[in-house]
């Protein structure tokens, strides 16, 4: 961690000429490769500068550079049409740029953790590899839930039934004919180490782990959930019953378990990620706070940039770089007051940097 070394190391994405909402003219240089947290008080102008200004320009400019023909553009010197600020810079050496927040992760409860994540494909090939799944001609297919021959006809692979009330919100009753075990008795005749696929799915991530321990691209991304604090969680659990803290946490562990897969891509650059996210503690327990600051620091660590808009002084104690704004709130805020370490903004006073200053002596 600490400041970004020397300015001659460090690529900066510069953002000039910011004019929305309460932001005038304003000039703000974001380090890449680094954990920015973007702080001040309620209304200074966070939301504005990180997702209306830096995210929606610099997704435009990577959609922008992410066709051939828009490419040559803008090697020609054409850009997008900058929105709320007058150009932005330094956006070359970002591939991708992505908001990660609280929404769920799936709509319908045929998404699970295994599924959105993608580890669950993995999971099917491994019990179509079996020697009872050959001998029965079973390939892959076989083992989805959520189409196919293999599920339980009479819940259509859910494990639940829905039960239309007149006048009352629907019941959820557990399924008279699988009780839950979502694949039909044939399906559940294939096992691998003892269990079948319907009792895989119905295992907590802290017992998978242990499971699947000699099958790295089933067990690395559940430990990265183990990691985050979401070991509980089972792997089938419905999308929709996630809570928004959960979701979040999934969607991090997504992008994490995509640096290890572009590491060990042969001698392939993984795609330089920037990420944004605003307040993602609301709603998180301290304990919570501490797994999402790590996971924080495993996408730097794997080459990517992350921008957090924060009023959490234990994110802001961790931050590489710190955007202060301010003073106020409103017509009276969107000026940069700090742009600086976190220990250099508790020496300039700022609101910020008085009350950051305890936990900074705290460490
Ligand atoms: N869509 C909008 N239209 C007009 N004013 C806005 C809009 N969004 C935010 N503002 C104003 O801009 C200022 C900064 O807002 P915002 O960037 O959301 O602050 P923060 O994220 O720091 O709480 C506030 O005074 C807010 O009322
Ligand atoms: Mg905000
Ligand atoms: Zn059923």
């Amino acid at each position: 961690m600490g400041a970004p070394a020397s300015a001659a190391e460090v690529d900066w994405l510069e953002v000039r000429g910011a004019n929305l909402h309460n932001l005038q003219q304003l000039d703000a240089a974001v380090p890449l490769r680094r954990l920015v947290v973007v702080t001040g008080v309620s209304g200074s102008g966070k939301s504005t500068l990180a997702r209306d200004v830096l995210l929606t320009n610099a997704a435009a400019a990577v959609a922008m550079r992410s066709t051939a023909a828009g490419r040559q553009a803008w090697d020609a010197g054409e850009r997008p049409a900058w929105a709320g600020c007058a150009k932005l810079l330094g956006i070359e050496v970002v591939d991708r740029v992505l908001e990660v927040d609280q929404t769920p992760i799936g709509k319908t409860p045929r998404s699970c953790p295994a599924t959105y994540i993608g580890f669950w494909d993995t999971v099917r090939k491994l019990f179509a590899d079996t020697l009872e799944a050959r001998a029965r001609g079973y390939g892959p297919g076989r083992f989805s839930f959520n189409t196919g021959e293999g599920r339980c006809p009479a819940c259509e692979g859910q494990g639940m039934r829905t039960i239309e009330m007149s006048f009352l919100p629907d019941v959820k009753v557990p399924c008279e004919v699988c009780h839950g075990a979502r694949f039909n008795p044939e399906t559940q005749a294939v096992t691998w180490k003892g269990k079948n696929i319907g009792e895989v799915l119905q295992m907590a991530v802290d017992e998978a782990v242990d499971f699947f321990a000699s099958m790295p691209a089933i067990s690395h991304p559940l430990q990265l959930l183990k990691d985050v604090g979401l070991g509980y969680l089972t792997l089938g659990q419905p999308s929709p019953t996630l809570s928004g803290g959960e979701a979040q946490r999934i969607k991090l562990v997504t992008e994490l378990s995509k640096v290890r897969d572009d590491v060990g891509r042969r001698g392939q650059k993984a795609p330089h990620t920037l990420y944004v996210l605003d307040e993602p503690t609301v709603g998180l327990h301290m304990a919570d706070v501490e797994k999402l600051i790590r996971v924080l620091h495993r996408l730097v660590d794997g080459g990517h940039s992350v921008v957090v808009i924060e009023h959490d002084l234990d994110v802001m104690a961790e931050a590489d770089w710190i955007i202060d704004l301010g003073p106020e709130g409103g017509s009276g805020g969107g000026r940069i007051v700090a742009a600086a370490t976190p220990e250099d903004v508790v020496r300039l006073g700022t609101h910020t940097g008085k009350v950051l200053g305890p936990v900074l002596g705290r460490a």
